[in-house]
């Protein structure tokens, strides 16, 4: 049986090529036939990535490819372009393609029952990777590896109550929301929210979706310092979004993290110098690493082990306040 689908799988590799994997491109493919001639117990998994939206992404991105890369395991790699759409079809083409297992990390939250029931029907494990979905359906997916996002939100409303301890003041507070309906951009708005509920002088004046975007951060941030004149805090999302933020108020005079407070998320390299340089006044981090663990999941879970249902990474809290000589580089 092993051996008749190995078969159909380098007949669907040698058909395919014009199809499916046009999406990444053909580069390598003759190798993974040859790899896949020569052993036949190669585990292939398919990984329907969410884009390459910023350069937290570009890291996770690399992180899997070397973790798979290291185990010897065939890693077929969708770039979506943010489109549910294009993870959907690639879904069809992994299941098509009889992989031993599916990473997916879904650009939004909903509208995955169909794809995954059709994956579960082909007995195709799938492992949610970075984002989260919501469903009524368990047993769509087997586990899932990511930050908490309601807690990274939290985190920065903490922050913020810190900051600003004893005002008594309005505080204006612009968010640059994530991609709408994705799991960190409404974990991190509802985290904050919960938070700064709390204090009634803090107030959500503008919260409008950047997409997690450098280029649509810059381009909302420019259209809301138009709007509004008296800005306190900005709450971002991700930091390829703060960054294009931090050029449209320099362009126009303002100076981040002086005359508008700046709160991250992610913590790439170039925040961390923009946080050196006192344009940014914390950063919480989202580990973008998450190869390792990923793969070590997979294998335990196809050799029928028992995993769990949910790994949270551990993700740190860097602030103005901090000693920041002792940040490590980031690698991303
Ligand atoms: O899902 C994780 C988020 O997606 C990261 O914070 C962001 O940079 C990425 O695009």
């Amino acid at each position: 049986m092993r051996k008749i689908l190995h078969m159909q799988r380098i007949i669907f590799l040698m058909l395919g090529c014009g199809g499916l994997l046009m999406l990444s491109g053909c580069q390598g493919e003759n190798s993974r036939l040859d790899q896949q001639l020569k052993d036949e117990r190669t585990v292939v998994l398919g990984f329907a990535q969410v884009g390459a939206e910023s350069s937290w992404r570009l890291s996770n991105t690399q992180s899997i490819k070397e973790a798979a890369s290291a185990e010897g395991m065939q890693l077929m790699y969708i770039n979506a372009e943010q489109k549910q759409d294009n993870q959907i079809k690639a879904i069809r083409s992994f299941i098509a393609y009889q992989v031993d297992a599916i990473l997916l990390s879904p650009v939004i939250e909903t509208g995955w029952e169909n794809v995954l029931n059709e994956a579960k029907l082909a007995d195709i494990p799938v492992i949610l990777t970075d984002r989260e979905i919501k469903t009524e359906q368990p047993d769509l997916y087997r586990c899932f590896v990511g930050s908490d996002f309601h807690k990274e939100g939290k985190m920065a409303g903490e922050f913020l109550k810190k900051k600003f301890k004893g005002y008594k003041e309005e505080i204006n507070i612009v968010e640059l929301y994530g991609t709408i309906g994705s799991s960190p951009a409404e974990g991190r708005s509802r985290g904050f929210k919960e938070v700064i509920k709390e204090n009634p002088n803090f107030r959500v004046i503008c919260s409008r979706s950047g997409d997690f975007m450098h280029s649509k951060g810059k381009e909302i941030m420019k259209d809301i310092l138009d709007e509004y004149q008296d800005i306190d805090v900005l709450y971002s999302h991700n930091d390829s979004m703060t960054l294009g933020a931090i050029e449209a108020m320099e362009e126009v005079g303002i100076r981040p993290g002086k005359d508008i407070i700046i709160i991250t998320i992610d913590g790439e390299q170039k925040i961390i110098d923009a946080l050196k340089q006192g344009k940014v006044n914390c950063v919480i981090e989202c580990n973008p690493k998450l190869g390792d663990t990923i793969v070590d999941l997979t294998k335990r879970l196809l050799k029928g082990e028992n995993i769990p249902r949910t790994v949270f990474v551990e993700d740190m809290v860097f602030t103005e306040w901090d000693d920041l000589s002792l940040i490590a580089p980031r690698g991303y």
